[in-house]
């Protein structure tokens, strides 16, 4: 028998297309396609077990080894920075972190900022760089509100198509970097699975550069 390869996909709609590719790639597992509320998938005759985590999470199955391989976000890999290997940029989900405010808002270098944010080393490592002294809120989630009622200054968020931002009457004012999703794995299974990881890199890769041809 094969030895399993576990694979983190992260929930919703990126990983649905994550999966498409392993699809293609040939490490198809047809009973992820039933519609249930089942979270592990697998199949015996490829070799691989494929679960559906948090998005924000799936770097911490991999660094554990709980998985073997995984797809996160580059902005959960700079956030967290687990001791995982990126093998490669999948060319999907892609969207960018960016601090944004109030339209009418003009910042005052001399004032401390006011930040309201996921992101917290994220945005603290992009003001520590520009000598900017803040104030970090940390929120889990709805940031753009925390502007409008006057709870932070700016927000550093992800934007993916701005619709967020428009409908709340805030804008973009700086793109700290651009976000896509990566492969990453557990850098003892990348040792001892090698020949398996290998043969999913190099067909995803294919994949993507047949993409942009
Ligand atoms: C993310 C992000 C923004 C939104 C941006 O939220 O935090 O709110 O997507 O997308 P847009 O530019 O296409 O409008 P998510 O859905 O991850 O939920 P959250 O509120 O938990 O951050």
């Amino acid at each position: 028998m094969k030895p399993m390869l576990n694979i983190a996909l992260p929930k919703g709609r990126l990983g649905e297309k994550v999966y498409a590719m392993f699809e293609s790639a040939g490490f198809e597992c047809p009973s992820i396609k039933e519609n249930n509320r089942k979270l592990i998938f697998e199949n015996e005759e490829v070799g691989v077990r494929y679960f559906w985590v948090k998005p924000s999470d799936s770097a911490i199955y991999v660094e554990r080894g709980a998985a073997d391989i995984g797809v996160a976000g580059k902005d959960i890999l700079l956030e967290y920075d687990p001791d995982v290997y990126e093998l490669l940029d999948l060319d999907i989900g892609k969207c960018r972190m960016a601090v944004a405010a109030k339209k009418e808002f003009r910042d005052n270098p001399q004032r401390t900022l006011k930040v309201a944010t996921k992101f917290t080393n994220i945005a603290q490592n992009f003001y520590s760089s520009k000598g900017r002294e803040i104030d970090m809120i940390h929120l889990n989630g709805s940031i753009e509100i925390a502007p409008i009622l006057g709870l932070s200054d700016v927000i550093v968020d992800i934007v993916e198509t701005g619709t967020t931002l428009k409908e709340n009457n805030l804008e973009v004012k700086e793109t700290i970097f651009p976000i896509s999703a990566r492969l990453i794995a557990n850098k003892s299974s990348f040792k001892f699975k090698n020949t398996q990881i290998e043969k999913i890199v190099r067909e995803l890769s294919a994949q993507i550069e047949a993409k942009n041809d």
